[in-house]
């Protein structure tokens, strides 16, 4: 009988279920968006409880629809958006308040005072991370001080901690009746809290930020059997985790140092595999984990987080209704020659890699009368690309290794415009996989490694083909023109939430 196996995205916008086979081609398909809740700028959440009820949905859908049953499958992975904040009652599984989406920038008084203290990179040496509303601990310091009880019902051991990951696999293998409470590397790597080097809480961390240990997970790797699922249906193994991006670089099969790759979603994460050692960034770069299967010493990887691409294109789609659905954004700005001196600075989280400027606010800049919508669809879609550069030039000057040709995946990498625009702008071939689902595939790889579905990374790497390269066609001076401009409008964007 053939088995599959399967895995959970659950991402920033949606939650999918996918089912691969053994060449990594998708058998099925499903997916939910959920809500996404603003309640004041700045603000974002979700509903922890939306999220396993669409996971739970989606996971049924998929095997329904290509006529599949839980038995089909061998294992399942899960990959998740990272950093997202959830706190929750261990006996009745509430959570105490909404999730805190990685985008969320509450806790910007919190870095100010921190960064006062000691300066922005005080914890970089054990994290790998700079001081940022970005990461998960400081999220989890503001839900501990602001949500009624939380500090006495943690410090009583009444209530758990965790990112989505944790919540999804305490959910699936049972909730209150004895779910596991885990985490794997990857995502642990992500909440200032983890030692990089021991891949273990830091008490000095936690006490630091106020955090205490007992609500934290159990640190796993990201690929062995943590349990089975007893919902949305029982019996199936839970082999893999790994969070969102570094499921990206493991299904884009960069297991070697000096590979990268750029997912381009909701924002755009830019991965390098630097090997054994954590490379320490002094260019703006996060460094992080990128993989750690069981039994094997860690995967490390320097990563240029960037907060804003294509939720720009759903910020024109559904704030201002400039275009219908997000694929109309290319034609849009296919319309127009160039982008009429016009850039779009999206940083409606402040600027993430390399400037890590939680101050910064979006702007849109060169207006004249000249500009029409073509021109602000082409700067929305220009953005991505000059944010990509920024940190390709960091991670070159951080790693020593030029990146000769970018792999690339996500949502927009369906956009040719994008993508030329992209490979002209870097001056660096791009190249999209057959495979573009490489988020979901490096969860199922992870998981079907671990359950023998798939023998060694050569196995892996063996699945990996090119669907389309785009080669760089711009004169020098036009691109660094470019570029130029949009350095000086990023520079404009600083510093505007100041009071
Ligand atoms: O760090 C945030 C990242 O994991 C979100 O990814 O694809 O859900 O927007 P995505």
């Amino acid at each position: 009988m053939t088995r599959y196996v399967g895995a959970i995205d659950q991402g920033t916008t949606s939650t999918r279920f996918i089912v691969f086979d053994r060449e990594g081609e998708m058998i099925a398909c499903a997916q939910r968006e959920h809500t996404q809740i603003y309640p004041k700028p700045g603000h974002v959440e979700h509903c922890p409880k939306e999220i396993w009820a669409n996971t739970q949905a989606v996971m049924r859908e998929a095997l329904d629809a290509a006529g599949l049953t839980p038995t089909d499958l061998l294992s399942i992975g899960i990959t998740n958006q990272r950093e997202t904040t959830l706190l929750w009652d261990r006996r009745t599984g509430e959570p105490l308040h909404n999730a805190l989406v990685w985008q969320d920038t509450r806790v910007e008084p919190l870095v100010a005072s921190l960064a006062r203290e000691g300066g922005r990179d005080r914890f970089r040496a054990q994290t790998g991370l700079p001081l940022a509303s970005y990461f998960s601990g400081l999220k989890l310091a503001w839900l501990l001080d602001h949500v009624d009880g939380a500090r006495a019902r943690a410090d009583a051991g009444e209530i758990l901690f965790g990112n989505v990951d944790t919540w999804l696999v305490w959910n699936l293998t049972g909730g209150p009746e004895g779910g596991l409470h885990v985490t794997d590397v990857t995502n642990a790597s992500r909440t200032l809290l983890m030692s990089l080097a021991d891949l273990t809480w830091d008490p000095d961390l936690c006490r630091s930020l106020g955090v205490p240990e007992a609500i934290l997970p159990r640190i796993v790797s990201s690929s062995e059997v943590y349990g089975e699922t007893r919902a949305p249906f029982p019996g199936v193994p839970i082999a893999g985790i790994l969070g969102d991006q570094q499921a990206a670089l493991f299904g884009q099969t960069c297991f070697r140092a000096g590979e990268a790759k750029n997912t381009y979603g909701t924002g755009c994460f830019l991965l390098m595999n630097t090997g054994a050692e954590p490379v320490p960034s002094t260019c703006g770069l996060v460094t992080t984990v990128g993989y750690r299967l069981d039994g094997q010493a860690p995967v490390y990887a320097l990563e240029g987080s960037i907060a804003i691409t294509g939720a720009l294109v759903q910020w024109l789609r559904d704030n201002l209704g400039l275009i219908r659905d997000s694929a109309e954004i290319e034609s849009l700005a296919a319309g127009v020659a160039d982008n009429g001196g016009l850039y779009f600075v999206p940083a409606f989280s402040g600027l993430y890699a390399p400037h890590w400027c939680e101050s910064a606010r979006g702007l849109i800049i060169g207006l004249t009368r000249y500009a029409n919508r073509g021109h602000i669809a082409r700067a929305a879609l220009e953005a991505t690309a000059f944010q990509t550069r920024e940190v390709v030039e960091a991670m070159v000057e951080d790693s020593g290794i030029d990146i000769r040709e970018l792999r690339t995946d996500g949502g927009m990498v369906g956009n040719d415009l994008l993508m030329q625009f992209q490979a002209d702008i870097l001056d660096v071939a791009v190249v999209r996989p057959k495979v573009t689902e490489t988020t979901a595939l490096g969860a199922a790889y992870a998981a079907g490694l671990a359950t023998g579905y798939w023998n060694s990374l050569d196995d892996l790497v063996a699945n990996w083909g090119v669907d389309r390269r785009w080669e760089p066609g711009m004169a020098a001076g036009p691109r660094e023109w470019l570029y130029a401009g949009w350095s000086r409008a990023v520079k404009r964007s600083f510093d505007w939430a100041e009071p």
